[in-house]
């Protein structure tokens, strides 16, 4: 048996006198004296003084940046400053430390772009570390928020026969031979001699099926990997990333929104409440990074004050056709700085909504109220019969993190929509059929479950808040 107390635990209660005995990786080690070593259950960490009286200079050789040590020894009160406890070592073991001079990753600044291609020991570093320990929160946070309020955790599909947003952006599914597929008399794919006898895909959204339960559970919600096959190498997606779906009956679109900002307020505040020292290290990573750039490109707040900004703060809610009139007076849009013309009947780019939350509002800005021909199929159609309930939360630097709507459960309307996008109806006759028997006013909504995370720690790219990334030409650990 391997006994040990973990780091987190020594510094939360340190027992003065007492000999205990740590595990965990070297973070920095000075004057061949000073350890700093972290196991992982924290951001603080423990500092070690080697005892030159019982530890042997063979066991101090190989002692390097990284090694893998077990180290028993007495805690005393640190007689040195910043930190309020040591460990004496009077033993310590090398559990693992071969070739460190070969380690990739130096005690020093290192690029994101870097440390990507080192994702199975990026983790170690303080500023990964920390961002999936936050990660962790948030997923916890999730769970604990809709528990609390009455909803139920309902696992949609991932292997999917629909194309929830009608994107057609999806990863097909299939067990034939590329090179030798069976074909139909008029030479396709013949997909009715595929595994699921029909053509399946990788879900972009697990909506669908969160209806269903919703009408029958009242309040549920998602929350696993969705896939989007779209060619976008921006700092915002990725083809994989995990998305959180509450679907809601007797709800329309002025609840749903209610329940977007508590939600989210609810997450950050979470974050806030329990992982302090998380946050103040990622604070100062950006101010530290920030430190040589000019004033326009600094954030206009530090991480934590702006958190506390989004959580203390109604969110600003807005119509569409508002913001393209807030767009089309601004400066930037009449100085020519867009890029893109804000046009009513065209979906708003991302330079006009950082416009509108950034500059504008200075808040984060629900937009409902959109275009009924750039949204999906299943959004209600408004009155005016030009735009659909539909409904965007905006947040500062990262844009969208949630889309919603209220959901048409107008039969009539819904098979209307359907005809006009060209949704074949017998492919959804299953969602049709919730309309026909005991239908319900409902709604819902997607959070980005990375770009929340992507908020929270104030990392600039969302392949840095996903252990993992998956994005077009990289599919590596
Ligand atoms: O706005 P989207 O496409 O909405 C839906 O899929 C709806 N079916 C949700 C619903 O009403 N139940 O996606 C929801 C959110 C976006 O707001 C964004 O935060 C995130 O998912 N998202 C992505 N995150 C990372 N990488 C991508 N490629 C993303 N695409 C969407
Ligand atoms: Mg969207």
């Amino acid at each position: 048996m391997m006994s040990r107390i973990e780091v987190a635990k020594v510094l939360a209660d340190p027992k003065i006198g007492e000999k205990i005995t740590v595990m965990g990786w070297v973070r920095a080690f000075r004057a061949n004296r000073f350890i700093a070593l972290n196991d992982g259950s924290g951001m603080n960490n423990l500092q070690v003084v080697i005892d030159y009286e019982n530890i042997e200079a063979e066991v101090l050789e190989n002692i390097k940046y990284h090694s893998c040590l077990k180290v028993t020894g007495e805690l005393v009160e640190s007689q040195g400053s910043g930190q309020a406890v040591e460990l004496i070592a009077d033993d310590i073991e090398v559990l693992g430390g071969n070739n460190l001079d070969e380690y990739p990753i130096q005690p020093k600044k290192m690029s994101m772009e870097f440390l990507r291609e080192k994702a199975h020991l990026r983790m170690r570093t303080n500023t990964f570390s920390a961002v999936f320990r936050i990660r962790h929160a948030v997923a916890f946070a999730i769970h604990k928020y809709f528990n609390d309020n009455g909803y139920y955790y309902l696992h949609t599909p991932i292997i999917t026969g629909s194309d929830a947003e009608g994107a057609g952006e999806m990863f097909r599914v299939s067990t034939l031979d590329p090179a030798d597929a069976p074909k139909t008399e008029d030479g396709k794919v013949d997909y009715e001699k595929d595994f699921f006898e029909k053509p399946t895909n990788l879900t972009v959204s697990g909506q669908l099926q969160a209806e269903i339960g919703a009408l029958a559970l009242g309040k549920v919600y998602t929350f696993g990997p969705t896939f989007r096959a779209e060619n976008s190498n921006t700092s915002r997606h990725l083809s994989e990333f995990w998305m959180v779906e509450p679907e809601v009956a007797f709800c329309d679109i002025h609840g749903d929104m209610d329940l977007a900002e508590d939600f989210v307020q609810y997450l950050i505040r979470y974050v806030i409440d329990n992982y302090m020292d998380e946050l103040e290290f990622l604070d100062n990573r950006i101010k530290e990074e920030e430190k040589n750039m000019p004033k326009e490109k600094r954030r206009p707040m530090g991480l934590i004050e702006m958190l506390r900004f989004v959580v203390d703060n109604e969110f600003e809610r807005i119509t569409y056709t508002d913001a393209i009139n807030i767009l089309r007076n601004s400066k930037p849009f009449k100085k020519g700085r867009f890029e893109f013309e804000p046009t009513w009947g065209a979906d708003l780019q991302a330079e006009h909504e950082r416009f509108l939350v950034e500059k504008k509002f200075k808040k984060p800005v629900i937009v409902r109220d959109y275009p009924k021909d750039i949204k999906a199929f299943y959004m209600r159609m408004n009155d005016d019969d030009k735009t659909v309930a539909a409904m965007d939360v905006l947040f500062p630097y990262i844009g969208e993190v949630i889309g919603g709507s209220q959901r048409e459960e107008r039969m009539d309307k819904l098979t209307g929509r359907m005809a006009q996008m060209n949704i074949p109806e017998e492919e959804l006759w299953w969602y049709l059929e919730l309309r026909k028997y005991g239908g319900a006013p409902h709604a819902g909504f997607g959070l980005g479950f990375e770009r929340m995370v992507q908020f929270i720690t104030g990392m600039g790219n969302i392949r840095d808040v996903i252990p993992f990334p998956r994005t077009p030409g990289s599919a590596e650990f």
